[in-house]
């Protein structure tokens, strides 16, 4: 600015502690010395120096940001495969990428993953095996029985050894629980409403109803069958059951209520435990084993989600199932 206001050969002194700042002129045949207070004086290249600051620094943040995107996306993928993990769904070619931190933790995740899917193996064929050892016991007895022929006594064991079968087939759907099958889309609006047919052809008065998307990816057997369990106990214990499924974009949510003498507060934990049957002195002979609401919230979270026991306001119990989309 001063070089083409003069143009003439100049020098700036600012050298010094002084808050002068000298500036001598070469005249044709003088020098011009002027001083002039430092805080009058600035440099014109602070704009051009704001302007490169700037420049850089965002050239910089743009980098950064690129650079982050690429290092959060492998992050994000492993967090949806441990998500449907966690809903008891296939995560298709995941594999570990991005930084060395983030490769250990990814593979880390499917080294779990691989142990949780080896011990649920591990379980189901042992479980398979001895259920399988006995019932060829069992079918054995009930052939020797066939032989013995007809008196009370006979039938009396007949009928223990029919109970007896009935058991190992529930703990043996216990104990396989879903493994091995696939979660699929299912039409849950459909799905209802067979159970609300088959609640009929047993004698109910069975109403259903469904509100939003019905298509829901679920493992369709099993997720079945953790509602018929909900269906059939309120079958056994009340006349009229009304089934409910509500989807939005979060939850599936499926309420059975019925209007039987429900289950007291303090229990409503306590039966969801394997075995455990409040009406063992209600009624004895209404053989159940008392694992079908332990085998219910074992799909259920199996799924990601969980079962809830509550008031209905047909006057007895609500069994509520929820499981993410
Ligand atoms: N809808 C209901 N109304 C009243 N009591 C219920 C209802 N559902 C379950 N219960 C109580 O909870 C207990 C446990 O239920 P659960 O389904 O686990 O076993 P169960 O029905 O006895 O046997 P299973 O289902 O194995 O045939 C039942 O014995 C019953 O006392
Ligand atoms: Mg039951």
């Amino acid at each position: 600015q001063l070089g083409r206001q003069i143009a003439r050969p100049f020098w700036i002194d600012t050298v010094g502690r002084s808050n002068l700042v000298e500036i001598r002129i070469q005249l044709d045949d003088a020098v011009m010395r002027i001083f002039a207070q430092r805080s009058a004086a600035y440099a014109s290249n602070s704009e051009i120096f704001i302007f490169w600051m700037l420049g850089t620094s965002s050239i910089l943040l743009i980098v950064a940001v690129l650079f982050l995107r690429n290092q959060i996306k492998p992050i994000l993928r492993l967090a949806d495969a441990a998500e449907s993990f966690g809903k008891g769904r296939e995560a298709p070619n995941f594999r570990p990428r991005g930084a060395r931190e983030v490769r250990r933790a990814a593979q880390a995740f499917l080294e779990m993953k691989s142990r949780i899917e080896r011990s649920i193996e591990q379980r189901t064929a042992m479980l398979a095996g001895v259920s399988h050892d006995l019932r060829t016991i069992l079918t054995r007895f009930k052939l020797e029985l066939e032989l013995i022929g007809d008196s009370p006594e006979v039938d009396g064991m007949r009928k223990d050894v029919d109970e007896m079968s009935g058991m190992l087939e529930d703990y043996l759907a216990f104990a396989r629980g879903d493994s091995g099958e696939q979660a699929q889309p299912t039409d849950m609006a459909l799905a209802l409403e067979e159970l609300r047919s088959d609640a009929e052809r047993n004698g109910h008065a069975a109403t259903v109803a469904f509100h939003g998307l019905p298509i829901v990816t679920v493992k369709p057997a099993s997720f079945k069958r953790c509602l018929a369990n909900l269906v059939s106990n309120a079958a056994r214990h009340a006349n009229a059951i009304s089934i409910t499924g509500h989807r939005d974009h979060r939850y599936l949510t499926v309420t059975v209520d019925d209007d039987g003498p429900g289950i007291p507060q303090q229990m409503r934990e306590e039966v969801f435990k394997p075995f455990l049957r409040l009406d063992d002195a209600r009624n004895q002979d209404e053989g159940g084993t008392g694992l079908g609401l332990a085998i219910a919230r074992d799909i259920a979270r199996s799924h990601g989600g969980d079962i809830m026991l509550g008031d209905s306001p047909m006057g007895g119990l609500r069994a509520t199932a929820r499981i993410p989309v």
